[in-house]
């Protein structure tokens, strides 16, 4: 791997010495760990999938292709689309899939253009469709994609390392309002203006371990003995910029639900409130609900697309949190396309 291709540019346009940055602090080289992600509630969302009609299947983030695994093994009469915008990925979901060959079809790109996927199913549509938002456990242990505040690393955090923006440019680059409402906004960060103003009067700021002991050292003491790193909120709030994560949310799912053929079915599995909040309203609305909080000014309710298969999102079990602590945020949300709009 280019090492180089993952170290953000400095503010005056020159690369970044993958060895030092501006700062003078050493990076620590570190070869990239192999690619391990375990699926969230794997089981649930092969069984979803167990009564849909035979067909394609969009997996609209296949990351190491677990849920795809489980998908593809159960039923011979279903094919895999997958998508990810991060090529290590595809890479991964392809040598599990192997055995699968014949049934999957990989695409590089990010879920909001599905024009590749409208080609391949031509005239058909979905059967179902899997988006299983965010990082995969790999993006966040490798050190060199940069969003672990654990580990010394450049700030990226580009899922797609061919993308513009790198965190690096918004910690350096934003203004400090923009950083507050960022952190605010992204990251449900309480501390968001104190953060903000301590990133702008540290700057440059090159490495994520810089950026997470800044972050540590402007939240007041007493806030640092609540469980949890004091960054993860800022980190997660970065992440979700450099990635337009939710911007791009919305029309997605709608465009895959326009996809999908009546009795196919949709799951989304989301890992914080600001994401499941937006899942939650548009399935709402698609379901014909009312999304209003309001009784004064109840909102004109859409003709009913789908039926959502339960009525709050499902959590994993404490079991699965024990074997996978990432499942403890894990919201899964599922619901059948019922007629078209
Ligand atoms: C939680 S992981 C998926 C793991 C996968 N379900 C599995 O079983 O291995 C999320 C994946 O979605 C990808 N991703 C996130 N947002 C994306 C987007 N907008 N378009 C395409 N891929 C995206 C990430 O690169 C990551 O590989």
């Amino acid at each position: 791997m280019n090492e180089s291709k993952y170290i953000s540019p400095t503010t005056n346009g020159s690369p970044l010495d993958p060895a030092t940055g501006l700062s003078g602090r050493r990076i620590t080289r570190f070869s990239p760990p192999p690619f391990s992600h375990i699926p969230v509630m794997a089981e649930s969302v092969t069984e979803i999938f167990s009564t849909v009609p035979s067909g394609p299947i969009l997996d609209a983030t296949i990351g190491g292709g677990g849920h795809s695994y489980g998908i593809l093994k159960s039923r011979e009469d279903l094919n895999v689309i997958g998508i990810d915008q991060d090529p290590e990925a595809l890479a991964a979901a392809n040598s599990k899939l192997a055995q699968f060959a014949n049934r999957v079809s990989l695409i590089h790109g990010r879920f909001d253009d599905l024009s590749g996927v409208a080609k391949q199913i031509g005239n058909q549509k979905l059967s179902g469709f899997l988006f299983d938002l965010g990082v995969s456990s790999y993006q966040l242990d490798n050190p060199l994609r940069g969003f672990s505040f654990r580990n010394e690393g450049p700030l990226d955090m580009r899922m797609n390392p061919e993308s513009q923006i790198t965190a690096g440019e918004y910690v350096n680059e934003a203004t400090q309002e923009e950083l507050a409402s960022l952190l605010y906004n992204y990251g449900d960060e309480k501390y968001s203006k104190r953060i903000a103003r301590a990133i702008v009067s540290m700057r440059p700021i090159l490495t994520t371990k810089e950026l997470a002991d800044i972050i540590r050292d402007a939240i007041p003491a007493r806030s640092k003995r609540s469980p949890g790193h004091p960054a993860r909120r800022s980190f997660q709030a970065l992440r979700i910029a450099v990635n337009c994560e939710i911007e791009i949310l919305e029309s997605s799912i709608r465009e895959a639900i326009r996809l999908l053929k009546i009795g196919g079915r949709g799951v989304v599995l989301s890992y914080h409130s600001g994401e499941d909040k937006v899942v939650k309203r548009t399935l709402r609305q698609l379901a014909g609900l009312n999304t209003s909080n309001s009784k004064y000014h109840p909102e004109v309710r859409q003709p009913k697309e789908i039926l959502l298969l339960a009525r709050k999102a499902q959590r994993a079990t404490s079991e699965e949190t024990l074997r996978n602590p990432r499942a403890s945020s894990a919201l899964l949300r599922k619901f059948e396309k019922v007629s078209e709009s």
